[in-house]
């Protein structure tokens, strides 16, 4: 399995595909040669977030056209693939069927084997297509609209999970409070765009912190001996009681009812002036990037990682990623973020994870796997 692979990614509400291809070069062993991303955004900011119903009918509209703009792009016939890379999931299954269907078929057509890609496998090796392999241990956090994951990685390709969010990931935390400020879909970039107009200061909003240790305690996700047993707890993150804790601001500044249905967006927010909403989404940022800050360096101390990534979604944050910045020279540990092209959802990542596998020994399947939902990693 030499050729380059094509590699397609249609877990959420992003149609993509990339060709990838292998260097000679061990530290920098792949290379984009293509990467199409067909986003929804606009089709579903009507709706204020992703309907899966409308995501899963858009790929199949897009999902050839993406591809053969991918092959075109790469300059790669068809015949010359090795392999082919497909989304297995988590995700929305009616989006990965799609992709799953179109590898199989398209693998099936070409007697090229198909291998199935874990999505945050994808997220992770980003960093690998972005800067080449990074020091090992590392301890990388995949951030985005469906995960807050802290992974250790002692040898590439091995994934510990150490920590996750209890509830909301943080993309999706972003998203809410968006929606609550009227501020639309995707609500990250937004919400990063107006917090620079803000005061970040202006609210104290509260960070959730999962360290008690009585026994109606959820587990710490870390496995056992990994990490101590308080920091494991600490490393966790939960981030539905800042997002109502903002929704309780709102209320409070614009008069509303203190309880009832939670209100989303314009209504509500209309009655805010810009100044406040640009200090309430700037204070919300400033605590979402330090406790995503604070426990994954926290966590990379103790497991002695060599580096820290940080990939998917939130990653494109551009406070962010400033601030990753700082917190890796006060720890003296080096940091690795993708551009922004890498960092929401694409195909080239995918197509890096199955060069993990195959570096690893992965030979590719038969057609029998299917779209998994909720496949763990
Ligand atoms: O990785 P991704 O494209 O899809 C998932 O796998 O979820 O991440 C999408 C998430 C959304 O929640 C979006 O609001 C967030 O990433 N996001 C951002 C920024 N750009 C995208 N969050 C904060 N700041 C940004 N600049
Ligand atoms: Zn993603």
């Amino acid at each position: 399995m030499s050729g380059p692979i094509l590699a397609i990614e249609t877990s959420c509400d992003e149609t993509a595909a990339a060709v990838i291809g292998r260097t000679t070069d061990p530290g920098r062993p792949w290379i984009i040669l293509s990467s199409i991303v067909a986003s929804q955004n606009d089709i579903h900011r009507e709706w204020g977030g992703v309907v899966p119903e409308v995501a899963s009918r858009q790929h199949v509209r897009d999902i050839c056209g993406v591809v053969e703009a991918a092959l075109e792009q790469a300059q790669v016939a068809a015949s010359d693939l090795s392999a082919v890379a497909v989304t297995q999931g988590p995700g929305l299954v009616g989006s990965l069927l799609v992709g799953v269907a179109f590898a199989k078929a398209f693998g099936w057509a070409r007697g090229v084997p198909v291998v199935p890609v874990h999505h945050l496998a994808g997220h992770i090796e980003s960093l690998v297509l972005a800067h080449g392999e990074v020091p090992l241990p590392a301890a990388v956090l995949v951030v985005s609209g469906g995960h807050t994951s802290l992974y250790f990685i002692p040898e590439a390709g091995r994934y510990r999970l150490v920590g996750r969010t209890r509830d909301d990931a943080a993309g999706e935390a972003y998203d809410k409070v968006a929606k609550l400020l009227g501020l639309g879909y995707p609500g990250g970039p937004a919400i990063d765009r107006v917090a620079r107009q803000g005061n970040d200061r202006a609210y104290d909003f509260p960070t959730a912190r999962l360290t008690h240790a009585d026994r109606n305690a959820p587990q710490a996700t870390a496995p056992a001996g990994l990490l101590p047993a308080d920091v494991a707890r600490r490393v966790d993150f939960s981030f539905s009681g800042l997002k109502t804790a903002v929704l309780r601001l709102v209320r409070e500044l614009t008069g509303a009812p203190a309880s009832g249905k939670a209100a989303d967006g314009n209504a509500l927010a209309g009655a805010l002036t810009a100044q406040q909403v640009a200090d309430i989404a700037a204070s919300f940022q400033r605590v979402v990037v330090s406790v995503l800050l604070d426990r994954t360096f926290e966590a990379a101390r103790w497991l002695e990682a060599r580096s820290v990534g940080i990939s998917g979604g939130v990653s494109a944050n551009s406070r962010l990623r400033a601030d990753a910045e700082a917190r890796a020279a006060q720890y003296g540990i080096p940091v690795f973020v993708p551009p922004l092209a890498l960092s929401t959802d694409n195909a080239a990542m995918i197509g890096a994870a199955a060069m993990r596998l195959i570096a690893l020994g992965a030979s590719g399947v038969g057609y029998e796997f299917n779209a998994e939902p909720g496949l763990a990693l």
